[in-house]
């Protein structure tokens, strides 16, 4: 009896790799995100996990996922599932994106170069952020994977034209237009706790330090937090006379970059300084997307920037399906913002679009466990698209079309 048990009842070896055991009770990106919550300091936890005003427009980015089901067709042959789709021109292995993000060093040390392994090995594009802490060079040094860069365009545009010529010399890809941030949204949780970027160490910093000192020996240890590519660019432009390092105090000068008289225009100049594949990132109207296929750019990213720029702005999947009617086959469409499962992304394909993107739950997934948590992360979204798919009867991405996404009220 004891022994017919003991073959049902199998006790899994205990994980000697701390990061590993950790990992393993993440299983989905609520659990990383909680780990991440446990691990990092409040105010650098907020700055990733917040949004703008009520975070009306990050909870809607959700609720609307949820607000759909799929319709699964039974009876067809699942044995073999293929969630591999062509992202601008090439291969992937999976419909999913690594969104451009600031400052990702605040939740790992390591930052973009884990992320940007951990995508390479996934087969999916990586994008680092003109906000970023790793430069192209960096990265470049450590993924031969599709690297894609995202630009703001400053005010200052002999900087912008020198992170194009540094990403081409770079292999880079495509390059990201944001257009949703003519100014900064409100980070309301920010504002309540004085949030610094990159943080300083405060009292309050010390306080939590005892609470998360993982998290505070790493930030003290490891080289100093700087906007990397802008540095570089800085340092360049000012043939060496410009300290990168001083990168760090260039904050309030970022902000000052913000150019809000962006228009057409600019993004015709700079895709002409550029003369690769753009992606214009932030459109949120039908409007805009007919005007940016009119205009031939490459891709669309449909995004609110997770709901931190304009809280009043519309649910991320509710514009998939009327903007894929209006420029699909004309514009590639790629959407983020609220994106947490496999389910979500066969969603947003079937309702049109070619890709997702995910923002948080990389950072999420950098702070409870570097490029572990990234590989963790990655293989949950390839796993669970293709067991979403299996259920609903999808063999492949092709085959997913509206017909299999029904919204309920
Ligand atoms: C901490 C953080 C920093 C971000 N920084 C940038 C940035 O520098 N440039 C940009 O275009 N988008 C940025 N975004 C927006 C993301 O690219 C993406 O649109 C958004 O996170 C998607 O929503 P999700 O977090 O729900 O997946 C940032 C988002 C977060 C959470």
């Amino acid at each position: 009896m004891l022994e017919s048990l003991r073959s049902v009842v199998r006790l899994k070896p205990i994980e000697r790799d701390r990061v590993a055991r950790r990992l393993q009770s993440a299983a989905n990106v609520d659990d990383l995100r909680a780990i991440a919550k446990r691990r990092l300091p409040a105010g650098v936890f907020d700055y990733i996990d917040g949004a703008a005003e009520d975070e009306s427009a990050m909870g809607r980015n959700a609720s609307r996922f949820s607000d759909r089901n799929l319709v699964p067709r039974v009876l067809r042959d699942v044995s073999s599932i293929d969630a591999s789709t062509t992202i601008l021109g090439h291969k992937a292995p999976m419909p999913l994106i690594i969104a451009p993000t600031g400052f990702p060093r605040i939740a790992h040390p390591d930052g973009e170069l884990a992320t940007a392994k951990a995508a390479a090995k996934a087969g999916i594009p990586f994008s680092l952020s003109t906000m970023g802490t790793r430069s192209i060079e960096e990265i470049t040094q450590v993924s031969d994977g599709r690297k894609w860069f995202q630009v703001y365009v400053w005010r200052d545009r002999e900087l912008t034209k020198d992170m194009l010529a540094r990403c081409k010399e770079s292999g880079f890809e495509a390059l990201y237009i944001t257009v949703d941030t003519a100014v900064l949204g409100r980070r309301e949780r920010d504002v309540r706790r004085g949030m610094t970027l990159p943080p300083k160490l405060g009292l309050d910093t010390f306080i939590e330090g005892a609470l998360r000192p993982e998290w505070v020996w790493d930030f003290l240890r490891s080289d100093p937090i700087v906007f990397s590519n802008v540095a570089v660019s800085t340092e360049r432009l000012s043939n060496g006379t410009a300290d990168g390092s001083s990168a760090v105090t260039l904050a309030e000068y970022i902000n000052s970059q913000f150019d809000p008289r962006l228009s057409w225009d600019d993004v015709a100049w700079l895709r002409s300084e550029w003369g690769g594949p753009v992606i214009l990132k932030g459109i949120q109207s039908v409007a805009d997307a007919k005007i940016a296929a009119s205009e031939g750019i490459e891709a669309i990213a449909l995004s609110n920037h997770g709901g931190r720029q304009l809280d009043a702005s519309p649910a991320i999947i509710d514009l998939v399906a009327p903007v894929a009617d209006a420029v699909g086959g004309q514009t590639e469409i790629y959407c983020d913002g609220g994106v947490r499962r496999g389910s979500d992304v066969l969603k947003a394909v079937a309702l049109g679009a070619n890709a997702c993107m995910i923002g948080r739950p990389h950072l999420y997934a950098l702070a409870a466990g570097g490029e572990q948590g990234v590989d963790h992360l990655l293989n949950f979204f390839q796993t669970g698209l293709e067991h979403t798919m299996a259920l609903s009867g999808v063999g492949s991405i092709a085959d997913a079309d509206s017909s299999i996404v029904q919204e309920h009220h």
